[in-house]
């Protein structure tokens, strides 16, 4: 059994036994966080897809405060280890048995580069796929809609992916549904939407278009948990 908190756009915490990960951590100046840094005392990793600013968020304050490390892209690993943070390193395509669970990286068809004053280029995105608990995960990072999806389903049994849905910078409801069939998880938690203006607002569209397939959608509310088994 896995529980699952959604903390807003891309961030997850998934909790199983002694283990916890988080993903994309965008907490601070994140409009639908209900988290704050301060909230996680301990983490066994931090799950980082790609370096804009609503994913890489807080992860590398989250890694010195806990002393968990940053799974990401090499290049975005070695950002975040620059700046003081624990990581390991990984790229797409690539596994490792990590002591609560394997994890893949996958490919992500989207940017990953550190934009402030200057933009710093840190590499490729990534999805990622792991396995806790019993259960499969698949975060989808930031991506549209590619048709290897169909072979991530293919190779894994997916109970729990985690898509975006907002459009704009990511899949819309459409290809998010099409990836659902791509991918044939048992549940689906919509993502990156509502957050900021140009995505889509609501899950409406996206429940819609996945109607007639067998995943069960699992929206998802910030500060909501719930329990996969
Ligand atoms: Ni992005
Ligand atoms: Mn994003």
């Amino acid at each position: 059994m896995v529980t699952v908190t959604y903390h807003g756009h891309a961030c997850f915490h998934l909790s199983a036994g002694k283990h916890s990960l988080l993903f994309d951590p965008f907490l601070s100046g994140n409009p639908l966080a209900a988290a704050r840094v301060e909230d996680f005392r301990s983490l066994t990793a931090i799950l980082v897809s790609h370096g804009h600013a609503d994913h890489l968020g807080d992860a590398v304050e989250l890694s010195k405060r806990t002393k968990a490390p940053i799974i990401a892209p090499f290049e975005l690993a070695a950002f975040c280890e620059r700046r003081g943070a624990f990581v390991h390193p990984m790229h797409i395509g690539g596994s490792f048995g990590f002591e609560f669970g394997r994890v893949k990286l996958t490919i992500a068809h989207h940017g990953s580069a550190v934009v402030d004053k200057t933009t710093e280029y840190t590499g490729n995105p990534c999805g990622f796929l792991v396995h806790l608990g019993g259960l499969t995960f698949y975060h989808a990072g930031d991506t549209g809609l590619f048709y290897d999806m169909k072979l991530i389903g293919e190779l894994d049994d997916i109970d729990v992916a985690l898509l975006p849905i907002g459009d704009n910078f990511t899949m819309g409801p459409r290809d998010a549904a099409k990836a659902v069939e791509f991918l044939r998880p048992r549940y689906v938690v919509p993502m990156h939407f509502a957050t900021f203006d140009v995505l889509e607002q609501d899950t409406s569209r996206f429940l819609l278009a996945m109607e007639t397939l067998d995943a069960e959608p699992a929206v998802m509310a910030p500060g909501e948990s719930r329990e996969f088994s």
